[in-house]
């Protein structure tokens, strides 16, 4: 991998601060790749051959680090921002999925990837105190630390837990995967001791969903989850019974109802501060019988005023690194995606402005308070302070 990515930078040119469109100066760990500088690799260079083994990174920059090819990423970071890798556990995917932030108590909640509990186990919901982030922080901005992470012991009815947003209704919302015949569960949580829990929901009128995946509230207050079958290409859930498709659920009348289908994978899920838009990411290009022609595509649709039914699917962006992951966006419409190298960033009209360059897969991210976005990296969490902001996920 190195090999090639050394060829690969051999044969593209980049601009580096000196790019007259940037004058006076680039923010700090950022760099600016113009994107005329790679239009011809010519038939002397070396092409990527896959979204998963090559990462796109034209510079000798060392991650982590900000890349920008539109100068829209500059507001987004603001003149002084800084990129820290805030906690580590090598071997171990403590930080994959699920990030809620509490403003209440300052902390950060997120799901593991593996099991903790041997082979086949159920995975870890775990938090980590961003007021310890922050004095960190205040002792160096730009080297690596390790804050404490704290697993919680959640009841046995959470089970894989996959996707999580809010706080809703002062609780932590999760998607859970299930596990074996445990049924996938969308499931409030107690972000305070003893971390108590309720199902609010299991099944689709008697039927297991397939293993639910990322979860988010409209601001009309109704849930909306995605579910899809990598529970059973993961080798954890029993064969899928119904399509990988969205879902709105209301939890005060517990009427729930498919919003869209027609997807390979659908994974992330988020909307637009005003609710009228809603993204969908689908990983198609991973898991099963998945080829490269399978999509790493996020779409974009009207949400309808009335039913929320998902309308005017559209292409929003196709992501030349993995596979889009997880979701959010900023006050100013610009929406974020876990990537194979990193975080994406694009503006409303689906302009790509900037990565949060890591050189390895970040499944999800959150505004953890403002203007610090905290992603998460398998076994690794970073945390970047940025001028964007996050708004409220808790709908009304
Ligand atoms: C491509 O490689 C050939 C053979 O090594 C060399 O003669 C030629 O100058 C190269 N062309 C470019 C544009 O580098
Ligand atoms: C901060 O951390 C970086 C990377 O670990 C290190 O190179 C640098 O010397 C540190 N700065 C201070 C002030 O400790
Ligand atoms: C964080 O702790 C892990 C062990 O749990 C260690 O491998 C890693 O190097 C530490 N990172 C830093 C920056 O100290
Ligand atoms: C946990 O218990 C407290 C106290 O009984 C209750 O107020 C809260 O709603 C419970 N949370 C969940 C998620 O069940």
């Amino acid at each position: 991998m190195a090999a090639l990515f050394a060829s690969f930078v051999a044969f593209v040119t980049f601009e580096v601060a000196a790019a007259s469109n940037f004058s006076p100066s680039l923010p700090p760990q950022s760099v600016f790749i113009d994107t005329r500088s790679f239009t011809v690799i010519g038939k002397n260079g070396t092409f990527r051959s896959s979204t998963f083994e090559t990462t796109f990174n034209p510079t000798s920059t060392a991650p982590p680090f900000f890349q920008i090819f539109d100068k829209g990423f500059i507001k987004v970071l603001g003149s002084s921002p800084s990129f820290s890798e805030i906690a580590s556990t090598p071997g171990f995917n403590f930080a994959h999925e699920a990030p809620i932030y509490v403003p209440e108590t300052d902390e950060l909640f997120f799901a593991s990837k593996d099991g903790h509990i041997g082979e086949g186990g159920n995975n870890r919901v775990s938090k980590i105190s961003m007021a310890e982030v922050e004095a960190a922080l205040k002792k160096n901005s730009t080297g690596a630390f390790n804050v404490t992470v704290t697993p919680l012991e959640l009841s046995d009815t959470i089970q894989m837990t996959n996707g999580g947003t809010g706080p809703f209704r002062s609780q932590l919302l999760l998607a859970n995967s299930g596990r074996g015949p445990l049924p996938p569960s969308i499931a409030l949580v107690n972000p305070k001791p003893p971390y108590n829990s309720t199902i609010l929901l299991d099944n689709f009128f008697g039927r297991q969903f397939n293993s639910l995946n990322d979860v988010k509230v409209h601001p009309s207050g109704k849930i909306f989850f995605t579910d899809v079958n990598y529970g059973f290409l993961g080798g954890f859930r029993p064969t899928s019974l119904m399509p990988n498709q969205v879902y709105r659920f209301d939890p005060n009348t517990g009427v729930v109802r498919v919003v869209a289908d027609g997807f390979d994978k659908c994974n992330g899920l988020a909307f637009s501060r005003d609710g009228k838009t809603a993204f969908i990411s689908d990983s198609g290009a991973i898991g099963g019988d998945a080829t490269q022609m399978q999509p790493t595509t996020l779409y974009a649709f009207d949400v309808d005023s009335t039913t929320h039914a998902f309308k005017n699917r559209r292409v929003f962006a196709y992501v030349d690194a993995g596979i889009p992951d997880g979701i959010q966006l900023d006050t100013n419409g610009n929406v974020y995606s876990g990537a194979g190298d990193g975080v994406h960033t694009w503006d409303s009209e689906g302009t790509l402005l900037g990565k949060f360059f890591l050189g390895s897969t970040a499944p999800n991210m959150v505004f953890a308070g403002k203007g610090r976005l905290v992603i998460l990296a398998e076994t690794k969490i970073y945390m970047a302070k940025i001028a964007a902001k996050g708004f409220d996920l808790g709908g009304r």
